[in-house]
């Protein structure tokens, strides 16, 4: 059995202005240890879907289809089946630990309640398992530092105390969404190799989250490319590096920075990400697009395997944006 099955999820919100489709349709299958990346721009919907998967959508989102954990349904699930699992079989880390890490504990209180609560630990067994936490995330003098407060910690390493935190429970899946957006370059290469270390060394299956295709490369065996809601394109990492099989695809690899074309103007896309509301049928991403036509605006074709294990939703053919 799979440990994570996605099928045909949807995330609407209820505005003043109408609904907004956040997403469309997103289905996926994650075994344990495997790495899934989802990409897209900002506002592509990738926060609310792993908010959905979570059952931490605000108070005007609704979510519809069907998300398996280890076997149960737990979209929309009663808090007395999501909550065992939240923090202690499925864990998440985001891009602004303030999110996650309480400013007014010391950090040895925050972990130890989690592992009190969850792990049924006494409070000194679990300052002791947060201090191993503490020092596999690779924070030095952790025995000590283990009792400051999270405001005390630099950027990079208070980002290494909510993966310490995240770890705790040892998770079997771990959704990081944007994890390494708000830190400097080397710090988020740094934070970058420890997640994979520790993925790899946790067996846990991970969900990275990114607007950088990038940053998938070296982590994620499978890829997502969403965009305005919808899946564009749906493939194991490789294949999808060396032929993009999706005009936003192509789009987002440009925008990428390579070693080997230094001097190149960076390409940006064109145009600015869709407005959600309109009830759209249409391919999202169709006013951006070179090779789009009147069609694309009001359909858009289902996602198909197009190569074994490889999906594109687009109205055109390959040869046709080749
Ligand atoms: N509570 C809300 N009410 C209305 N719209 C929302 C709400 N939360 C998110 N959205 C919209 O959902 C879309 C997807 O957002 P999000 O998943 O956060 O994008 P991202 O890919 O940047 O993580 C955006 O258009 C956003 O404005
Ligand atoms: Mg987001």
């Amino acid at each position: 059995m799979a440990l994570l099955e996605v099928r045909d999820l949807g995330v609407s919100f209820e505005t003043p202005d109408g609904t907004v489709n956040a997403v469309n349709g997103v289905s996926f299958t994650l075994e344990r240890g495997e790495t899934l990346g989802i990409v897209g721009e900002s506002g592509s919907g990738k926060s609310q879907l792993s908010f959905a998967i979570m059952g931490l959508l605000a108070r005007n989102g609704r979510a519809r289809g069907s998300v398996l954990f280890d076997g149960q349904e737990i979209l929309n699930a009663p808090p007395k089946v999501i909550n065992p699992i939240r923090a202690n079989r499925i864990a998440m880390v985001f891009q602004d630990p303030m999110t996650s890490l309480n400013p007014y504990m010391r950090v040895s209180d925050q972990m130890a309640e989690v592992l009190t609560h969850h792990k049924g630990m006494s409070r000194a067994q679990a300052v002791r398992e947060a201090i191993r936490m503490l020092d596999a995330v690779k924070i030095p003098d952790a025995a000590n530092r283990v009792h400051l407060y999270p405001h005390e910690f630099s950027g990079g390493m208070r980002q290494r105390v909510m993966i310490a935190m995240a770890l705790l429970c040892r998770p079997e899946l771990l959704i990081a969404d944007e994890p390494t957006t708000a830190l400097d370059v080397t710090v988020q290469a740094q934070i970058m190799s420890l997640l994979a270390e520790l993925q790899r060394e946790f067996a846990m299956a991970t969900i990275l989250i990114t607007h950088d295709l990038g940053v998938v490369a070296g982590f994620c065996r499978q890829v997502m490319v969403l965009y305005g809601g919808k899946v564009m394109e749906q493939s194991p990492t490789d294949p999808l590096f060396e032929t993009p099989s999706h005009p936003y695809t192509r789009g987002l690899l440009r925008a990428i920075p390579r070693v080997d074309r230094e001097g190149d103007q960076l390409e940006s896309i064109p145009g600015s990400p869709p407005n959600m509301t309109r009830e759209d049928r249409g391919c999202p991403f169709a006013p951006r697009c070179a090779h789009a036509g009147e069609d694309c605006l009001d359909h858009l074709a289902p996602l198909t395997e197009f190569a074994p294990g490889r999906l594109r939703a687009c109205n055109r053919s390959l040869e046709e944006i080749a």
